[in-house]
């Protein structure tokens, strides 16, 4: 992958809106694939800036990594609930446009394979902004996950639920799933750009980089993909050699 070492989340925000705003500007239904989580937002808030200034990104697409299993839709910290108040209303998106899994537990086992429908339908994702785990995931393909692997359910690992639990009251309240577009769905994305910022992901983004290709690191997939991007801030590059 092409590693970009950046001063910080703020000039990585404003690269990657950047290039969502050219690909917009070749075509404006062009699908993005959305990450969730802290890490992206530089980037939402980057291009909800140009889109105050004028720029039009209603006619965008968009697919969502991942969804927890065992919340409501509803939930604030569903995946829903984020990518409708981190990036749909402030970028002004057509929600009608932006698809999360369904991670209702009713229907939930053809639930991937209907997503997977959908983003074939679309004519695949464009641009795929990703964050990495502590533990080396990317969408929820916790370590062991097949470079093959399609959208369905996986168990979180204690680690990442440790990780997300700032985001609710307690652990207790993380959810064990969650159905995550797999590895294999987000290689076959025509571009990918990985972010990572502070030394807590130096390890992983190491791994994923300069690692062995490893189910071990879910996240080495990305060596496989032709055009994939890792836009680090100095401590998250830190561990690279
Ligand atoms: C979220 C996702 C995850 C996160 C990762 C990092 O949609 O797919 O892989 O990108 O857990 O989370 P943050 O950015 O909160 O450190």
């Amino acid at each position: 992958a092409e590693v970009i070492v950046v001063a910080n989340r703020e000039v990585a925000g404003a690269l990657v809106a950047e290039a969502v705003e050219r690909l917009a500007g070749e075509r404006a239904d062009a699908v993005l694939g959305l990450a969730t989580g802290s890490t992206p937002l530089p980037v939402y808030r980057a291009l909800a800036e140009r889109v105050a200034a004028g720029l039009d990104l209603s006619k965008l697409r968009g697919f969502a990594l991942d969804e927890y299993v065992g919340i409501a839709a509803g939930h604030p910290q569903s995946y829903h609930s984020v990518i409708d108040r981190e990036v749909v209303r402030p970028l002004h998106l057509d929600a009608r446009r932006i698809h999360v899994p369904d991670g209702r537990s009713l229907g939930i086992e053809t639930a991937g394979a209907r997503y997977e429908d959908a983003i074939l339908a679309a004519g695949g994702v464009d641009l795929q902004i990703l964050g990495i785990g502590t533990d080396g995931h990317i969408g929820f393909n916790e370590p062991g996950s097949s470079f093959a692997s399609l959208t369905r359910v996986k168990t979180l690992t204690e680690q990442t639920r440790r990780d997300n639990a700032r985001f609710f009251d307690s652990i207790d309240d993380v959810p064990l799933h969650s159905i995550t577009q797999g590895l294999g769905t987000i290689l076959r994305a025509k571009r990918l750009v990985l972010l990572a910022f502070g030394r807590q992901k130096a390890s992983a983004v190491a791994a994923a980089v300069e690692g062995p290709l490893s189910a071990g690191t879910p996240a080495s997939a990305i060596q496989l993909h032709p055009r994939a991007t890792v836009v680090v801030d100095e401590e998250a590059a830190s561990q690279l050699t």
